[in-house]
């Protein structure tokens, strides 16, 4: 491994640039507007595949966004790592609340800030030049398939497709994901859970038009008074969510999980001081840690109706609209939580108006188990680049792909991210520690040395 560490040390700055010159191009998948970019990021990784002598490279064209593929074989006697990431990003609005443009990435603070920098092209990155230093030093331990998407953060719904109709080439013994964070620099984790997701648009009606709220109001429903109180109803003084039936499926997890769960470093007043926050707000009985990790929730993502212009209109609107989103935990199942939910929240309208529920994209949640020689492996590499065992930690966000990839696939996944939840992703001024770009870069290959050794050394 000293070899490597020579190549990186050379090529550091190298490694940088090109991850600069990615970022640059605004691959955001949910704007048909950049669909263009969004080609142009996939082609921007095939030709680094290319270039590094990746066998099979491919861009597979889909209903959305393109997938990249591509892989190198060493021998049929080495397990096979598949490495899958996603090259789209999220809409950078709102704009004017960046400190420098999105898509024109710059160094503060020994920090890379754009869009896309942690979520997830930096963390792919790390994969490539950790890949292309195993590669030039002749030291790639296992075979390895990479495949990049361009729709998670829309849903990944083509990735599915994709992945049942190419199950044999992507079959593989593990599949790594580095798409997470960990709790700190200082204290490395490795994430053993994701969230579920159900998302659903809901639309309350009242009058057919809009009307002048000084003529009509007071006799006739106002939809956005309505649809605010019943969001309000869907808590309870204890923020439990009142949906029926919502908790049946929660997985109680034992006293002993969560003892140990909460004795990872936590700062509640730390946390509370970087959010500009008074007080932290959940499900009681509770801490912070559970109710991010091991809690379902719901919260608005967006709601909007009547005159949101500059001055005042005097207008009693016709419709209300919200976006809402329930984080799931196991063994919650994200259709029927949107079945429930939209049940519910059509029974509990008003007379004076009607409501719509639209599902969005859901998915399922994840529990990564600690004793696989997989998760040994991660732990013994980051133990080794770190020089601290890594923490098991849940986290709170969702990657629905990956409950699908054990399904289709029948192959576990490790979820070996170097981001930080202060990287403010999907936020501006989303940003990337290059110690962190670094120390990935850094970790992976001992991932790849450390799996293949225990792979080979483990009982049949
Ligand atoms: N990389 C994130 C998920 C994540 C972030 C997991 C931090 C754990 C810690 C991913 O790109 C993401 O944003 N997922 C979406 C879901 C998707 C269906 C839009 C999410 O969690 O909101
Ligand atoms: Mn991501
Ligand atoms: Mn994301």
């Amino acid at each position: 491994m000293d070899d490597l560490k020579k190549y990186h040390e050379t090529n550091k700055d190298r490694y940088l640039n090109e991850l600069l010159a990615w970022l640059r191009i605004p691959s955001i998948s949910a704007d048909q507007k950049f669909k263009g970019d969004v080609e142009k990021a996939a082609n921007y990784l095939a030709d680094q595949f290319k270039t590094l002598g990746m066998d099979n490279v491919k861009i597979y064209p889909t209903k959305g966004h393109p997938i990249v593929y591509a892989e190198k074989s060493v021998s049929p006697d080495v397990p096979t790592v598949l490495v899958y990431g996603h090259y789209d990003v999220q809409p950078p609005d709102p704009l004017d609340l960046w400190s420098s443009p999105p898509f024109e990435p710059v160094i503060r603070d020994g920090k890379i800030f754009a869009r896309g920098s942690c979520d997830d092209k930096g963390q792919v990155y790390m994969h490539v030049k950790a890949l292309e230093a195993m590669m030039q030093n002749h030291s790639l331990p296992c075979n390895v398939k990479f495949m990049v998407e361009g729709e998670e953060e829309v849903g990944s719904n083509n990735l599915e497709i994709f992945c049942k109709e190419y199950k044999e080439m992507l079959d593989c013994d593990v599949i790594l994901i580095s798409d997470t964070s960990m709790i700190s620099n200082d204290v490395p984790s490795i994430t053993t859970g994701l969230r579920g997701l159900s998302y659903v648009e809901v639309e309350v009606t009242g009058p057919n038009k809009d009307l002048h709220s000084g003529v009509y109001g007071g006799a006739v429903a106002n939809p956005v008074n309505v649809l605010c109180s019943m969001i309000d109803s869907l808590k309870d003084g204890n923020n439990h969510i009142t949906i029926p039936g919502f908790y049946d499926q929660v997985e109680l997890v034992s006293t002993e999980e969560r003892a140990s769960m909460n004795s990872a470093p936590f700062n509640e007043q730390a946390y509370k001081e970087e959010l500009g926050i008074q007080a932290v707000m959940g499900e009681s009985g509770y801490t912070t840690l559970e109710r991010t990790t091991i809690r379902p929730t719901l919260d608005v993502n967006g709601i909007w109706g009547g005159y949101t212009g500059e001055g005042a209109k005097t207008v009693l609107p016709s419709k209300a609209h919200a976006k809402i989103s329930m984080r799931l935990v196991p063994n919650q199942d994200p259709d029927e939580i949107t079945r429930l939910f939209t049940a519910h929240f059509k029974s509990i309208a008003p007379a004076g108006v009607t409501v719509k529920v639209q599902a969005h994209h859901g998915g399922y949640p994840v529990v990564i188990p600690v004793d696989s020689i997989e998760y040994l492996a991660a732990r013994q590499a980051m133990e080794k680049t770190f020089g601290k065992t890594p923490i098991p930690q849940r986290g709170g966000g969702s990657i629905p792909i990956v409950a699908l990839f054990e399904k289709v696939l029948g192959v576990k996944s490790i979820l070996l991210g170097f981001g930080l939840d202060s990287d403010d992703i999907h936020s501006p001024d989303e940003h990337f520690g290059l110690f962190n770009f670094y120390k990935g870069i850094e970790t992976i290959p001992y991932f790849y040395q450390y799996y293949a050794q225990m792979k080979r050394d483990a009982p049949v």
